[in-house]
């Protein structure tokens, strides 16, 4: 049996230092004695060889590109399950029987409306505000108005917390967006699923019924599906981080909205869609597959690349399949796959994507599919949000589940000046 324990020797002191095995992946060094035993910190920009806590959620092996929501498959749950039955599971950790199910079904339903006074919240912002920034500011101004589900330290106001928000993304979702274009406003209908009622606020119009496309809705839930968790990934860690400072669970959520926010992560697929624009035919992907590999352009394929993932993305090769699939059902031509095969199909015989094992990821696909189920460029990293608050509501219970939580505080390289003698205004 090889010796459970790591033995680090830094100048005359060493230390040894347990391993901490989880049920699968590799082991952990258990490095929280380091600083008391040597003095020494560890140096790891980005985490990418640090675990911050230990979750039984999610599981990622990106060498051979396996994704498991609690043990679970990603293909198998993409084929049979359903989004809501996902977020369920990842809440709970196990698959729900029918009655659980239909409680479950029933809890959401019944807590989809927002509260009337967050349309005057919604007013405040200009007509051209990003939907991302209204669904941020939303998602955190929920605080001061559900009070009741404040006391983190009560299991049964935690999980109403995590069924407001999970009910609510989409309406104020639907809002934002209708607000930014101004629709009016749609309330939930009961009588709806949870991805035909988000279709019903975002695409209703008084003048006339709206008829939702079984291919549209079915698409949205996959697409749900695939982006619901993905571990400690930049958003969850920082609902986590925000978390474990026992901030409210709508603050903590509104926090890893902002984290999503951004390009490298789930801003990902509203920046394919206008990389794919300014490429705009396949005759100048040569061009911006240079442009790529060129570090002084600045300019990165989007939707290339994981930190993760070094082999294939395996939900990226489910909406791969899935918007050929959509875009022939709808009958839609269009020109921005092409560019994306083109793209997807020089990067991967490039010898510099091969070295760097950058593979097309979960977003390269997944704008081409919006695009054509008719949701709007800005709303992308919205519908990743609606997806990943399954993830993030599932995280933040079970940080305060799960013993031995602390608030996370990482350490520095301080690199700033040593110290000196404060200079009267005069004297400088
Ligand atoms: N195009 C060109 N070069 C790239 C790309 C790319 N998309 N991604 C990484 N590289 C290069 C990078 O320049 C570096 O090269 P070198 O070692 O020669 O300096 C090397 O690959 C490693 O890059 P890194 O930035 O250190 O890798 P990371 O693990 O820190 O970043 C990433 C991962 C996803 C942020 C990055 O690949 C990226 O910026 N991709 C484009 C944005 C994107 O598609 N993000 C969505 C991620 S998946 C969904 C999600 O998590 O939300």
């Amino acid at each position: 049996m090889p010796n459970p324990n790591v033995t680090l020797t830094a100048a005359d002191r060493s230390v040894t230092l347990p391993l901490v095995e989880g049920s699968q992946g590799p082991s952990c060094v258990d490095i929280s004695s380091l600083y008391r035993e040597t003095g020494h910190f560890t140096f790891d920009p980005g985490f990418a060889a640090t675990a911050s806590c230990k979750s039984a959620i999610t599981f990622i092996d990106g060498e051979k590109g396996v994704l498991l929501y609690r043990g679970y498959p990603i293909e198998q749950l993409a084929e049979r399950s359903s989004f809501l039955e996902v977020a369920y599971l990842l809440l709970e950790g196990e698959l729900p029987t029918e009655a659980e199910m239909t409680k479950f079904e029933h809890s959401v339903t019944h807590h989809t409306m927002m509260h009337e006074s967050l349309k005057n919240f919604l007013r405040g912002f200009h007509y051209d505000a990003h939907p991302m920034a209204m669904l941020c500011a939303s998602i955190a101004s929920l605080s001061a108005f559900y009070h009741d589900t404040l006391d983190i330290q009560d299991p049964d106001q935690r999980r109403l917390a995590a069924i407001r928000l999970l009910a609510k993304m989409p309406t104020i979702a639907a809002a934002s967006y209708r607000y930014s274009i101004g629709w009016p406003i749609r309330y939930p209908r009961n009588s709806l699923g949870y991805v035909d009622r988000f279709l019903h606020m975002m695409f209703e119009v008084p003048s006339e019924p709206l008829e939702l496309n079984p291919v549209v809705a079915e698409a949205l839930d996959l697409l749900f599906i695939l982006h619901a968790d993905h571990e400690q990934n930049a958003s969850t860690s920082t609902v986590r981080l925000v978390g474990s400072t026992g901030a409210n669970p709508y603050a903590s959520v509104a926090a890893g909205i902002a984290a999503l926010w951004g390009p490298a992560h789930g801003g990902a697929n509203e920046a394919v869609l206008k990389m794919l624009t300014e490429i705009g035919d396949a005759k100048n992907v040569g061009r911006a597959i240079e442009r790529a590999k060129d570090k002084q352009s600045g300019f990165r394929l989007m939707g290339f690349g994981h930190r993760v993932y070094k082999n294939f993305d395996p939900r990226a090769r489910i909406i791969r399949a899935k918007c050929h699939e959509v875009l022939h059902k709808l009958g839609i031509h269009d020109p921005l796959l092409e560019v994306a095969l083109k793209l997807e199909e020089a990067a991967l015989k490039d010898d510099y994507f091969i070295e760097h094992k950058l593979y097309p990821n979960v977003d390269f696909y997944s704008g081409i599919i919006y695009k054509a189920l008719r949701i709007p460029t800005e709303m992308f990293t919205v519908m990743f949000a609606i997806a990943r608050t399954a993830g993030w509501i599932a995280h933040w219970i079970e940080q305060h589940e799960m013993p031995g939580g602390r608030i996370g505080r990482p350490r520095q390289v301080y690199v700033g000046a040593t110290p000196r003698e404060y200079v009267a205004l005069d004297k400088r």
